[in-house]
């Protein structure tokens, strides 16, 4: 098969880091950003320097018209999306639940679960038989960060009953959908949290004593959508050091 992948949030973090190891696989690689398009573009040129494809696209995935453009433009590179990596998220700084406003939470819940519904709906219309999605969801579903963003751990509860019901309704078409959930990886998200070194401060407290790699992560993302993880679906890998 011919493999096209959108990676959403790619400029970056976990999502760069599985642009990169898919494109070493042989997918032709979308990778998406929102606002950071010289990371975007760096991410872009480290895959043709490997001799892979990619191009960058910004789009904020939460919005429907732009989510319609992205798809539009892979269509015109690439022809039709086989593969779709739902990892764009975003939290914000530590609080207690009663300091959430409500503008907070509906962007938490809009960037974290509407993006992910809206790529589902538009890949799943064009995918062939035999596709797979990987959503990025977070230890936070099972935890539920208690004092510092339940908003958040709300949103990727959602996508981990959307990541079920839908691996259910496409299971016919042999369409597979998983998803991950990392806990304490080393990128930017936790500066954004107002806590840079969080992963640090919490390495004690983790079974296998240190914080995870955004390499880590892709590696289960990419098997979960290679042939291998064929009979898979409708699943959770925890990528949380044993957390
Ligand atoms: N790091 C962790 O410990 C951890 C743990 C569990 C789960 N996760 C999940 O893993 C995923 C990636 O996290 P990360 O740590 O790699 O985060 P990150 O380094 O902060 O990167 C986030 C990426 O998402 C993009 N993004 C944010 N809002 C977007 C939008 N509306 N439209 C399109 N792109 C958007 C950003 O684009 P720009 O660069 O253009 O801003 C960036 O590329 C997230 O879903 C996160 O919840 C992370």
């Amino acid at each position: 098969m011919n493999k096209v992948v959108l990676v959403t949030g790619a400029g970056r973090g976990i999502g760069a880091a599985t642009a990169k190891l898919l494109a070493k696989q042989g997918y032709r690689v979308c990778v998406n950003y929102r606002t950071k398009a010289d990371s975007a573009q760096q991410v872009v040129a480290d895959i043709k320097a490997q001799g892979g494809k990619a191009f960058a696209f910004a789009a904020d995935v939460s919005q429907e018209s732009a989510v319609l453009e992205l798809f539009q433009a892979i269509h015109e590179q690439y022809g039709t999306v086989t593969h779709l990596v739902n990892n764009a998220g975003i939290l914000f700084t530590q609080s207690t639940f009663a300091g959430l406003s409500v503008e907070r939470f509906n962007k938490v819940l809009i960037t974290n679960v509407t993006s992910c519904f809206l790529c589902c709906r538009e890949a799943i219309k064009q995918m062939p038989n035999g596709g797979a999605i990987v959503n990025v969801s977070s230890a936070a579903s099972r935890i539920g960060a208690p004092g510092e963003y339940i908003d958040y751990a709300a949103s990727k509860g959602a996508m981990d009953s959307l990541t079920k019901g839908l691996s259910l309704e496409l299971a016919e078409r042999n369409i597979r959908v998983n998803a991950v959930r990392p806990g304490f990886i080393d990128t930017d998200m936790h500066a954004d949290g107002g806590e840079p070194n969080r992963v640090q401060r919490l390495s004690p407290q983790i079974p296998l004593k240190r914080g995870g790699t955004a390499t880590e992560v892709a590696n289960s993302i990419a098997w979960l959508l290679s042939d291998e993880a064929s009979y898979v679906t409708g699943t959770f890998i925890d990528i949380a050091g044993g957390k």
